[in-house]
C-alpha cells in the first residue's frame, strides 16, 4: 500500500496550490471523491493481512478528515475573496461619498453680509484695537470716572489698570475721527468683551459693529433711510423699524432702533443717535462744523435671528453638531 505520509504530502501541496474553486474540486475529486485514492485505499483495507487494517483504516480515516477540513478551508478562502470582490465593484453611476468639508462660522456668514451691505451704502470697513486704553473706552465717549454710566460697562482690566479689553466698538470712533478728515461713513466689527455672567443672551464676549457717519449736514432721517435699507437687505424682506428715545453718553439724542418681528412684537436691535459735541471735541473736531450719526449693532443678536437660535452660547461652544446646520 502506498505509504500513507507521501499521499498526506502531496495532497495538501495540491489543495493548496489549488488557484480557483474549479480546480480545488478537481483536486477534491482526485483524493477524497468518490473514486479518489484515498476512497480507493479504504475499499483495500479489507484485503490486508488482519494485523495491519485496524492502523491503517484509523490513518486513512484521520488524513480523510485532515484533508476534507484543508479543502473546506481553502474554499471559504475562495469565497471570502470573492465577497471583498463584491464590495471593491464600482458602480461608476453612484453618487459619490462626500468627504467632510469645513465652512464659515455661522457668525462670519452674517457679519460678511452685513459688511457687504454697509459697503452697498457707501460705508467703508475699519478695524479696531480689542485693548483699549481707558480714555478711547470711556472718557473720550463722554463717560467720565465715577460717572453712574460707567457702570454699565463692566470691564476686564488689565494688569497696568489704564488698559482694558475694550467694552464696546465704539472708542474706534474716536481712533478713526483723529486720523480722518469727514465726511466719511464707516462700520468697524469687532469682538467686545464684558464681565459679566453668561447666560443664553449674554455672554462675556460677543461681536458688535460700530458705524459712524460724519458729514456737515448728517441727520436722523437720512440715519432711518440707512438702518431701514440694512435690515430689509439683512433681513431679505420689507421691515418696520421704530426709533425710541434712550440714553448713550456718546450721543445727543440717543435712541434705540427696534424692529417689527413675527407680527406685533418689538425687538430692540440697535444703540444709536447723533454724534454728542464731547466727543467731537475728544476726537479734536472744530465745535459745530461736523454732525454724526452713529451707532452699535449687536451681532450675535442679529445672528440669533436670522437663524431662529435660542442660546447664544451655541456660537462659542465649538459644538460641531451644531456648527454643521449651517
Ligand atoms: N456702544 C454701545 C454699547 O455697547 C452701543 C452704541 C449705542 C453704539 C449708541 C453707538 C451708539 O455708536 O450711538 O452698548
Amino acid at each position: 500500500m502506498k505509504d500513507i505520509g507521501v499521499l498526506k504530502k502531496e495532497a495538501q501541496k495540491d489543495i493548496i496550490r489549488a488557484s480557483s474553486i474549479s480546480e480545488l474540486d478537481g483536486v477534491f475529486r482526485v483524493y477524497l471523491g468518490r473514486k479518489g485514492s484515498i476512497s480507493e485505499l479504504l475499499k483495500k483495507i479489507k484485503d490486508l493481512p488482519a494485523k495491519d487494517r485496524k492502523k491503517n483504516g484509523a490513518q486513512l480515516n484521520i488524513l480523510k478528515r485532515e484533508l476534507e477540513d484543508l479543502v473546506a478551508r481553502k474554499r471559504k478562502d475562495f469565497t471570502e475573496k470573492i465577497d471583498i470582490q463584491d464590495d471593491e465593484w464600482i458602480d461608476v453611476t453612484a453618487p459619490g461619498v462626500k468627504l467632510p468639508q469645513g465652512h464659515l462660522h455661522p457668525l462670519t456668514k452674517v457679519l460678511w453680509e452685513i459688511e457687504e451691505i454697509f459697503i452697498s451704502l457707501g460705508f467703508s470697513v475699519s478695524v479696531g484695537s480689542e485693548v483699549e486704553d481707558e480714555w478711547y473706552n470711556f472718557d473720550a465717549l463722554n463717560i467720565p470716572a465715577h460717572h453712574p454710566a460707567r457702570d454699565l460697562w463692566d470691564t476686564f482690566w488689565l494688569k497696568d489698570k489704564k488698559k482694558l479689553l475694550r467694552t464696546h466698538t465704539s472708542p474706534a470712533q474716536i481712533h478713526y475721527m483723529q486720523e480722518t478728515k469727514p465726511p466719511f461713513r464707516i462700520v468697524v466689527p469687532g469682538k467686545v468683551f464684558r464681565h459679566e455672567a453668561t447666560d443664553a443672551t449674554h455672554g462675556f464676549q460677543f461681536y458688535q459693529v460700530e458705524g459712524l457717519l460724519v458729514a456737515e449736514d448728517a441727520n436722523i432721517a437720512q440715519f432711518r433711510a440707512i438702518i431701514q435699507e440694512f435690515f430689509s437687505k439683512l433681513f431679505k424682506r420689507d421691515v418696520e423699524i421704530r426709533l425710541r428715545p434712550s440714553y448713550f453718553p456718546f450721543v445727543e439724542p440717543g435712541f434705540e432702533v427696534d424692529m417689527r418681528y413675527k407680527g406685533s412684537k418689538w425687538l430692540e436691535m440697535m444703540g444709536a443717535g447723533m454724534v454728542h459735541p464731547k466727543v467731537f471735541e475728544s476726537a479734536g473736531y472744530i465745535p459745530g462744523k461736523w454732525r454724526g450719526i452713529a451707532f452699535g449693532i449687536g451681532l450675535d443678536r442679529i445672528a440669533m435671528m436670522k437663524y431662529s437660535i435660542d442660546d447664544a452660547r451655541l456660537f462659542h461652544s465649538g459644538d460641531i453638531r451644531f456648527l454643521e446646520q449651517f
